[in-house]
């Protein structure tokens, strides 16, 4: 069964607490469960972390890489504005990336309006709540079945 990385970034364990005007009332722990429902209706196992910590993060995408997971949906919070690191680590790896942010970042403050990760992955997915992730998730369903038929 294919793996799939849901990747959390910093503060996003606060979500249903915090901010819940821009983030929405649902809980991380929801979330991840939904969505490991749904992933696995296409035979895929969601595996879901969080951290607060940048060189974490980095860690989780070179892992997912090494064990050949079949992507990323990663919410980078607020590293997505200014971490060339993690830019670094999703040009480095060679499975697909999806960026996913619940909040329209371009609606927002200009400091949001640039990803600094965008470049390097698949494609982005913002503004449209949860339900980007499950976008995202649908969207990688579609992908490796395009690779692996
Ligand atoms: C976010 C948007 C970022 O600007 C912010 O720092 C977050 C959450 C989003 O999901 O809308 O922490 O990535």
């Amino acid at each position: 069964m294919k793996k799939i990385l849901l990747l959390n970034g910093p503060n996003l364990n606060l979500l249903g607490k915090r901010e819940p005007q821009v983030y929405g009332s649902e809980t991380l722990a929801h979330i991840e469960a939904r969505l490991k429902r749904i992933a696995a209706t296409y035979q895929m196992e969601l595996i879901h972390k969080q951290s607060n910590h940048e060189g974490v993060l980095i860690d989780e995408l070179h892992e997912a890489n090494q064990l050949q997971y079949g992507g990323v949906i990663f919410n980078p919070g607020a590293y997505t504005h200014y971490s060339y690191a993690l830019l670094d680590a999703v040009t480095a790896i060679n499975i697909p990336v999806i960026e996913v942010h619940l909040s329209n970042i371009h609606a927002r403050e200009s400091f949001r309006h640039h990803s600094v990760i965008a470049p390097a992955v698949k494609g982005q997915i913002v503004g449209l709540g949860v339900y980007g992730y499950e976008l995202a998730l649908l969207a990688l369903t579609k992908l490796l079945d395009e690779q692996w038929g």
